[in-house]
């Protein structure tokens, strides 16, 4: 008798082309419930209701089986959503690795802070688990090339969560960029502005009794627990979080490098602080990067704390060529001439606005879309994480350049620092002794 999960690997490989199996056609037309893929979605705050969302508009194809959070209280609330839309329970879990000895557990997504992002995917790979990873998919460039070469050792599949490369319109613009629509392109600017408030000085207090925060803190070196750090305020502590950089500039910067067809630049140099407040925030406020190639660069502008925008957007990327411009946000686009005159324009129908980041939204539900796709027919992944690391690379590089506060010389084949001891030392990370991922 073939298994469930026999059953789903010959579909996957057969559609891959390597051994005759099921189609995917023949596969759609006798899929049942017990037939979906199982997913287990991990760290349950904030972007994992994004997760359910995408979920459950691919409800026919995908399940959610599992659900993971050391926060019980937030475990719990989520766990009730999964029910109440997807109209069935989740076994819930506080150890992500129970979850991962579960042999029906298809995929996990994971929506943990970013110092979990590259273990937890190690581990699920290493469990036989497909991956869908949050931005960025790593906290350090180390990490980000482990997790490249651990996809490529254990075989399963990673979909790094920069949901614009499935955003159907993003894909046709960007085709036509390439194929002339512009000219020669050589400049993309990219920028983000938020009115983020401050973050205070933190205080040592007890930790909430739902929360374990030995299991949150994990790979990251011991901390006691202090009040302005978790949910979400770990993205400004260095140990945690990577930024604002990393946060938002992965999707600016990668529609960039997408629409210029380039990968890693000669060099990279930033510079900026934290003007607005003086608190615990460990990274700028303010940056400003430029990435050079031999003959393109491209620009990133993250403002966390001061909400004036650029051509009307918080956030968006404009990439220019010899005769013309195209704007692209999650808005839609617009087609500029040489003059800077608008010559036409796409509309998705709703403002863009970094609210779309979290809850419904389509570009994540078409990405998990084609995760699934990928999953059960070899469909080809729109950013496998060979692809979303470089944009993460290049800009924990610009975080690495602020840091040491000069500009920094690449190897353009791995994005290597050149001739920089000091700031080669940025490379990798120190962890908590035991969770240093291996592969
Ligand atoms: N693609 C996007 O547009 C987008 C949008 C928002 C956030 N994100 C990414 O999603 C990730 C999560 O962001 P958020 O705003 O939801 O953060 P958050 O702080 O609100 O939530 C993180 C959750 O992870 C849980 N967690 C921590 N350690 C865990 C562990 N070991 N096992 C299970 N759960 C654990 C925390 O308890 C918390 O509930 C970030 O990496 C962020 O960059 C992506």
């Amino acid at each position: 008798m073939v298994t469930r999960r026999e059953f789903l690997d010959t579909v996957a490989i057969g559609a891959a082309g390597f051994a005759v199996g099921s189609t995917a056609k023949s596969y759609a037309q006798i899929l049942g419930a017990n037939d979906r893929l199982n997913f287990a979605v991990i760290g349950l705050h904030s972007r994992a209701y994004a997760h359910l969302s995408a979920l459950k508009a691919n409800s026919k194809a995908a399940r959610i089986t599992h659900v993971c959070d050391v926060d019980s209280k937030t475990l719990k609330k989520f766990a009730d959503s999964v029910q109440q839309q997807m109209g069935h329970a989740a076994a819930t879990d506080k150890d992500f690795r129970e979850i991962l000895a579960q042999k029906d557990v298809d995929a996990i997504t994971i929506a943990a802070p970013d110092h979990w992002h590259t273990p937890m995917a190690i581990a699920g790979l290493q469990a036989g688990k497909n991956v869908y990873v949050e931005k960025p998919c790593s906290h350090n460039p180390a990490e980000g090339a482990l997790l490249v070469e651990a996809q490529r050792k254990y075989g399963k599949l990673v979909q790094m969560g920069t949901q614009q490369r499935s955003s159907d319109y993003t894909i046709e613009i960007v085709d036509k960029i390439h194929n002339g629509l512009i000219g020669r392109t050589y400049y993309g600017k990219s920028w983000y502005s938020n009115t983020r408030g401050s973050i205070g000085i933190g205080k040592v207090v007890p930790v909430p009794p739902q929360l374990d925060w030995d299991l949150w803190q994990g790979p990251a070196p011991r901390r006691p627990y202090k009040d302005n750090v978790q949910p979400y305020n770990w993205h400004w502590f260095k140990i945690y979080g990577t930024g604002e950089a990393l946060n938002n500039g992965t999707h600016e910067v990668d529609v960039c490098r997408w629409a210029l067809g380039v990968d890693y630049p000669q060099r990279v140099s930033s510079s900026g602080g934290r003007y607005q407040f003086k608190d615990d925030w460990q990274f700028y406020d303010t940056l400003l990067t430029s990435f050079e190639y031999p003959d393109k660069m491209i620009d990133w502008e993250g403002k966390s704390c001061q909400g004036m925008k650029f051509y009307h957007r918080d956030r968006g990327s404009t990439i220019m060529g010899t005769k013309g411009t195209v704007l692209i946000d999650r808005g839609g686009y617009e087609i500029y001439d040489l003059e800077g005159k608008k010559t036409s324009e796409y509309k998705v129908g709703k403002a863009a606005s970094s609210s779309d980041l979290v809850g419904r939204d389509s570009m994540t539900d078409a990405h998990f879309a084609n995760f699934i796709a990928g999953i059960r027919t070899g469909a080809k992944l729109n950013a496998p994480v060979s692809v979303g690391n470089v944009a993460v690379t290049m800009l924990q590089l610009s975080n690495i350049s602020w840091e040491v506060q000069r500009e920094l010389h690449l190897d353009t084949t791995d994005g290597k620092i050149q001739n920089d001891p000091q700031a080669m030392k940025m490379w990798g990370r120190e962890y908590e002794k035991g969770w240093a991922p291996h592969i």
